[in-house]
């Protein structure tokens, strides 16, 4: 586990790049777009709703991040990206496990949309980055948005949790792959955050005088995701953190940061780290061995 100093001053300058910050209108997005261009960045925001406020060169592109066709045209009207926030997200219907019968008394099929948007629409902007990215030749930088959810996963929005998995597999699954070309995955898992998708819970944390997250401080954790370095990199499979191949600093890569009241930790090297514990040692070794067949021998060209 890392705790982390994240503030405005860690953050360089972004002159000159571009950024697409899905559901960049309102809450964690908005600031996040807002961060990003006084860094001098140029944001596309691409969300199906118009901005809650101006933000100076920042442009609004309607965009339903569950459609293909939509997605692409965003892109298109971007015309390059330095930098993807895959951040449009919905809740879903917490009745979601209620019985809906329709006129003949047969079960009417749940809303899907939640899978749709925060799996299916993260992908296809996985997708979509990643192909400018190739064709630019100059690397990027790719941040999801988790939540809190991956680490106690509450039984009222199970659907929302499960999304929040699949946006944790895409970090995993993707860190080691995409880092060759420069192109660098993280993700950040905000805690509880004031915005309207909480709206529902507001008073019963101010009941409690419990504070949120301000949408600013997950913000900053998103744009430090996108820019930041690392001493050591997230351990390549076959391999444990302590071997000489994983002591290599680099760009921040393959990490998760959860954000909670201010504070600002890194997940995924201490989940690594234990690794061993889940399994149990025996497993753990036989576990590497699997990962070098089934990744192949640690070359330079996996590194
Ligand atoms: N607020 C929290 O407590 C919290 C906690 C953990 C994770 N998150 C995650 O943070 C992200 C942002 O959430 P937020 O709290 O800022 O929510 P929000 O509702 O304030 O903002 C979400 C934005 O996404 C847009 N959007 C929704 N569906 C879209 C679609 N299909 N295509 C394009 N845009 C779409 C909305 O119009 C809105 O502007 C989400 O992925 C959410 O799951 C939020």
């Amino acid at each position: 586990m890392t705790e982390l100093h994240i503030a405005e001053d860690s953050i360089p300058r972004l002159d000159g790049k571009v950024a697409i910050v899905t559901g960049g209108c309102a809450g964690i997005g908005l600031a996040t777009t807002k961060i990003l261009t006084s860094k001098g960045a140029t944001v596309i925001m691409a969300d199906l709703a118009p901005p809650a406020e101006t933000v100076e060169s920042a442009t609004w592109v309607k965009t339903d991040v569950s459609s293909w066709d939509s997605l692409k045209a965003t892109f298109k009207a971007a015309g390059r990206v330095d930098i993807i926030v895959a951040n449009a997200g919905i809740l879903g219907d917490p009745n979601w496990l209620d019985d809906r019968l329709d006129e003949i008394g047969e079960l009417v099929k749940p809303s899907m949309s939640v899978i749709d948007v925060n799996i299916a629409g993260v992908a296809m902007c996985v997708k979509l980055a990643v192909s400018y990215m190739r064709k630019q030749g100059s690397g990027g930088s790719i941040v999801l948005v988790a939540s809190g959810i991956v680490y106690e996963p509450g039984a009222k929005v199970p659907l929302y949790a499960a999304s929040k998995f699949a946006v944790t597999g895409m970090l995993r699954g993707l860190r080691q792959s995409l880092i060759n070309e420069d192109i660098t995955i993280n993700a950040v898992a905000p805690g509880v955050t004031s915005t309207q998708l909480v709206n529902s819970v507001k008073p019963a944390f101010a009941a409690k005088n419990e504070p949120m997250d301000t949408p600013h401080d997950v913000g900053l954790a998103i744009v430090y995701s996108a820019v930041a370095r690392e001493q050591s990199r997230i351990p390549i499979p076959g391999t444990s953190p302590e071997d000489a191949v994983n002591k290599r600093s680099g760009r921040w890569n393959g990490r998760m940061i959860h954000t909670l009241k201010g504070m600002f930790t890194e997940t995924e090297e201490s989940f690594l780290a234990l690794k061993d514990m889940w399994v149990g040692e025996k497993a753990f070794q036989e576990m590497k061995t699997q990962e070098l067949i089934f990744h192949g021998p640690v070359t330079p060209a996996r590194l």
